[in-house]
């Protein structure tokens, strides 16, 4: 059962020479997994002014997300890891980092949030640690924000005479989670779950869970979906198969170029409107001054006189 504290210790002192992309091997890269996996699954949810990521280790998604919102801001349980986040985007001015508990997101605002966003992590937190995140979300998501949440379902496979799983619970799945679970702690929350696709993971069991979760009211309320997928393996499968087919070597769609350049096109946009700005003072003051009435004057007597048409 991992705690609190086991998660503290174990990231605490986990090696992160390679900030998680490890995990990322089963879509060949980290970049497949975002563009391929995640996003098409996150893609009406972004852009969206303010984002919040939960526990986002040494920023894998934290490198993507940052470039969809206005704001940023992680939270992370493990202090390491906040502040590796801290120094690789030092040069972005729209994240904010916090280091919590493992349970409060008091630093947030009521209302403040559009999109909350959390990818194999809370994979390994027990329902306790959902049940209060979820509950404090309700308060800090504005009224049509919305979630997605990757979380354990490994509850479903576990006997309740033993308490264990049948099989080794190798990836370290929280055994108190089940996505039934995770919809009623939404529904005591004043949140619901509008989606939910149980997943494997290197293995044949749905031990994974991706829940969308919205307020109860807000605009994308729907009765919740609940898929089966056990082909998500097959899924990562077919993403190296199409790098292998369509990837050049070490091309990267580089989210930094976008923003640069979008930010430059701000720059001139910015820059042009000064300069219109200039000119429109220009002609008002022209329209304004005596020699402009006098022209003006001499236009209506030379049409009166019948000397132009
Ligand atoms: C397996 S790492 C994944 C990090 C990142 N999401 C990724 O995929 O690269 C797990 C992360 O969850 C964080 N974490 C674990 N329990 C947490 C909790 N209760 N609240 C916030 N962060 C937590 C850890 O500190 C660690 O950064």
């Amino acid at each position: 059962m991992p705690t609190i504290e086991e998660n503290l210790g174990m990231w605490s002192h986990y090696d992160w020479s390679q900030s998680g992309d490890e995990w990322s091997q089963c879509w060949g890269e980290t970049t497949e997994l975002w563009w391929g996996t995640i996003f098409p699954r996150i893609k009406d949810f972004v852009p969206a002014p303010t984002i919040l990521e939960i526990a986002p280790g040494y920023g894998r998604f934290t490198d993507y997300l940052r470039f969809l919102c206005n704001q940023l801001i992680v939270v992370d349980l493990t202090p390491s890891c906040i502040e590796a986040c801290r120094q690789r985007f030092s040069e972005s001015r729209n994240i904010q980092f916090f280091n919590n508990d493992g349970k409060s997101l008091e630093m947030i605002e009521d209302q403040s949030i559009d999109f909350v966003f959390s990818f194999d992590s809370l994979v390994h937190v027990e329902s306790d640690v959902l049940e209060a995140y979820l509950q404090q979300l309700s308060h800090k998501l504005k009224p049509n924000g919305i979630g997605f949440f990757h979380h354990s379902n490994i509850g479903e496979y576990v006997n309740p005479e033993t308490g264990e799983t049948e099989f080794l619970n190798v990836h370290w799945r929280a055994k108190t989670v089940t996505s039934q679970d995770f919809f009623d702690i939404c529904k005591n929350a004043g949140l619901q779950c509008i989606s939910q696709e149980l997943v494997n993971w290197s293995w044949e069991h749905l031990s994974d869970c991706f829940s969308v979760f919205t307020p109860q009211g807000s605009k994308w309320i729907r009765p919740n979906t609940v898929v089966r997928n056990d082909q998500f393996m097959q899924e990562a499968a077919r993403l190296v198969n199409l790098n292998k087919l369509y990837g050049l070597p070490g091309h990267k769609l580089n989210p930094e170029k976008l923003f640069r350049r979008e930010q430059r096109l701000r720059r001139e946009l910015q820059k042009s409107r000064e300069e219109l700005d200039v000119l429109r003072n220009r002609i008002t003051a022209m329209e304004t001054s005596k020699f402009w009435k006098l022209r003006k004057m001499w236009f209506y007597f030379k049409q009166s006189l019948k000397l132009i048409k």
